[in-house]
């Protein structure tokens, strides 16, 4: 029999790009896409065919047999209906914040941490914040051989990470509107402001940053700062990441560990004007990083520049790399 996929949240920016990506992987299953009654009944084409999305309720995922539910709807919505989704039998794959930092459920980056879905105790795997997602990726790589001692992030990031509001707050700013999404206009601007500032002056993007990347990298005292801005960009997060290490490296060193990285596609070369950029990003699966130098400032100090699709590997695609490797793990 055919496995079942739900797909919570399929008109969004994000869920939309799962569509894709499920496309692009064939993955054959029975689909059922839901949103919410604004977009019920409308029609989304997927592998070719039409299908209507319904609308999610309470009784969306009883007695159905989906074994994967896919979920970008908001926190609020995943708050109350992962639970349901994973009582009914299926696995939650989550790319809200709502679940990232239950102690009880696996926070996972393929390519980083594949170890932590032995254990769904839930049923829900939370996909990490796309900032923190592509920048774990080389920086695994980099703990694995010289030790991470500190991070500092500083981050430009896209408006569609604020879903289609944001993208439209952009496209309407460029002809002079005002924006509906962003506390500014986004147009010819930079906003130092992403998700609500909390208590100690950070964002809670800034902290999703923080803490998430401790918990990826299994690493709970290690210390990290961040700063994240919204640019305006459509697609494709910017990050400038500097690292120290607890081990001395040579820069040579440090391009061989990237280039074995799964993932990570290294893009230097700066006498020719060569390094990532989100315009180059956009639309592609890897995560870029360029810019790489000494930070002779500091004891084993290494900055980098790092660009990834924050739709793609940020969230959607991501998300679809779980749900293969725990696909994978069903077939053993
Ligand atoms: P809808 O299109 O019906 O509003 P984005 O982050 O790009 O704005 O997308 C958010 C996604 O979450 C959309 O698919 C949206 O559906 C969906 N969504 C928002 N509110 C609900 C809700 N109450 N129930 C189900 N889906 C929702």
């Amino acid at each position: 029999m055919k496995r079942k996929i739900a797909i919570i949240g399929a008109t969004g920016m994000v869920g939309r790009m799962f569509l894709t990506v499920l496309e692009e992987h064939g993955i054959d299953a029975d689909y059922e896409l839901f949103a919410s009654s604004r977009s019920a009944g409308s029609t989304l084409t997927f592998f070719g065919k039409p299908y209507v999305v319904s609308e999610l309720n309470e009784s969306s995922f009883a007695g159905k047999g989906f074994s994967y539910a896919l979920f970008s709807a908001g926190g609020a919505i995943s708050e109350k209906y992962a639970p349901l989704a994973a009582e009914a039998g299926a696995t939650v794959i989550d790319n809200s914040s709502q679940w990232r930092m239950d102690p009880t459920v696996p926070l996972v980056v393929p390519e980083v941490n594949p170890e932590a879905l032995s254990s769904i105790p839930k049923g829900i795997v939370a996909n990490p914040n796309c900032s923190t997602i592509q920048a774990v990726v080389p920086l695994k790589a980099l703990d694995d051989a010289f030790g991470i001692k500190r991070i500092v992030y500083s981050t430009y990031q896209a408006v569609s990470g604020a879903g289609q509001k944001g993208y439209q707050d952009l496209e309407d700013g460029l002809c002079g509107a005002l924006p509906k999404k962003f506390p500014h206009p986004i147009a010819g601007n930079c906003i130092p402001h992403i998700d609500v500032f909390l208590p100690n002056g950070y964002t809670k993007e800034e902290q999703k940053m923080i803490d998430e990347t401790r918990k990826i990298l299994s690493r709970p005292d290690l210390r990290v700062t961040a700063t994240c801005v919204r640019v305006p960009v459509y697609h494709g997060h910017s990050e400038s990441i500097n690292v120290e290490f607890e081990r001395p490296f040579t820069l040579e060193e440090v391009y061989r560990v990237l280039e074995q990285k799964e993932g990570v596609v290294i893009c230097d070369d700066p006498k020719n004007n060569v390094y990532p950029m989100p315009i180059n990003a956009a639309g592609t699966d890897p995560v870029y990083v360029g810019r790489i130098r000494m930070d002779d400032s500091v004891e084993n100090g290494l900055n980098f520049w790092c660009v990834a699709d924050n739709i793609r590997k940020g969230a959607a695609l991501n998300a679809v790399q779980i749900m293969e490797q725990l696909i994978k793990g069903e077939n053993k």
